[in-house]
């Protein structure tokens, strides 16, 4: 087998494509052949060190995969060879294989794109339990989604439309504004060129949203926080800005009566499997009904990783890059 293999955390110009032993499974543990494996945030960081897991050294990156079994280990029995499957989990995924825990493994529907698979669970499932399960969302509220254009952002678009809400999309560029609107964003604030509180303001007539899910962090976080509505949901999820973690003046949430939410799918995963397999159900459902589906970006060859790591670390991905073995 050949693997994106990090040596280092020297970042991806110090990794190669190469040769490595293909491993039999383990109990519990399943190979997969990789067909498409699609790029987070995340991956970005832990080759450089810099993500909360930091898995050690040597490690294959890639977090989001689907491929086809092609051996279990002892004691496995919900997948078995030949079954197309999607796994998640931190590393493995930029490879030909990958041996990974049975409990990662999720089998899929007939019928359901490899591509599509890699940019799934991991990508909408953050989404879901942010938007559905830890802000509550209802129908007929509004939602700000900042880095709408992004690979959880795209999903939380349109989550919260498939939820009944009203979104509205902030993004850096015009190009990612209209690619939201395409997916069903309501309205859309470019924050490079406008100011985030006031084009809130007359998008919501003063009263603000009702649930902010932020993925970016930096500069936006408390004008987002400060526009909120009554008993508003601000959703944390990540900073992909980079830059020191934002701070906000908790005197704000007495004023709104507001909640800042922590979102951590990994956790949730792995301390609530039911309630996991509940959301990506209703994910499955909203998927066949045509109500999601991943914004593929572009797809490339497994071995041009380092191109689509540049893309993402430039902020020029529309939706997901998903990386494809022949
Ligand atoms: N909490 C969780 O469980 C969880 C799960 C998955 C992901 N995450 C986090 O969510 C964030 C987004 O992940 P993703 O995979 O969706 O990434 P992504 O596709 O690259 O999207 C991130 C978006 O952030 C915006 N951004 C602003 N400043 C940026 C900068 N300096 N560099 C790069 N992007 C910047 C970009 O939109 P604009 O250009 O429009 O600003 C970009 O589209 C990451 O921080 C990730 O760690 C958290």
């Amino acid at each position: 087998m050949k693997a994106w293999l990090c040596t280092t955390l020297d970042g991806i110009g110090a990794m190669k494509w190469q040769d490595v032993a293909t491993a039999e499974p383990q109990a519990g543990q399943v190979r997969i052949a990789v067909k498409a494996a699609s790029l987070n945030f995340p991956d970005l960081l832990i080759v450089e060190g810099k993500y909360q897991f930091k898995p050690a050294l040597p490690f294959v990156p890639g977090g989001e995969f689907s491929g086809v079994v092609e051996a279990v280990g002892e004691g496995v029995s919900h997948v078995k060879p030949g079954d197309h499957v999607a796994a998640v989990g931190s590393t493995g995924g930029f490879a030909t294989h990958a041996c990974v825990p049975a409990s990662s493994v999720l089998p899929l529907p007939a019928g359901f794109p490899f591509d599509d698979a890699a940019a799934f669970a991991f990508t909408y499932g953050t989404s879901h339990h942010a938007l559905v399960d830890r802000a509550a969302l209802q129908a007929g509220e509004t939602v700000l989604v900042l880095g709408a254009a992004g690979g959880v952002g795209t999903a939380a678009v349109q989550i919260a439309k498939a939820a009944g809400a009203r979104v509205i999309a902030a993004v850096s560029s015009d190009e990612k504004a209209a690619m939201c609107r395409s997916i069903g964003a309501d309205a859309t604030i470019n924050y490079s060129t406008e100011t985030l509180r006031d084009a809130l303001k007359s998008l919501t007539d003063g009263k603000g949203p009702d649930v902010v899910y932020d993925p970016v962090g930096g500069e936006y976080a408390e004008q987002a926080f400060r526009s909120i509505a009554w008993r508003g949901r601000y959703l944390v999820i990540g900073f992909a800005a980079g830059g020191a973690i934002p701070a906000l003046p908790l005197n704000l949430a007495l004023l709104k009566g507001a909640s800042i939410v922590g979102v951590f799918w990994g956790d949730f995963v792995r301390r609530e499997p039911k309630n996991f397999a509940r959301g990506l159900a209703q994910l499955m459902q909203w998927y066949g009904e045509g109500k999601v589906k991943p914004v593929i970006d572009c797809r490339l060859p497994m071995t041009e990783l380092p191109a689509a790591y540049a893309r993402m670390g430039t902020r020029r991905v529309l939706g997901k890059v998903v990386m494809l073995n022949p």
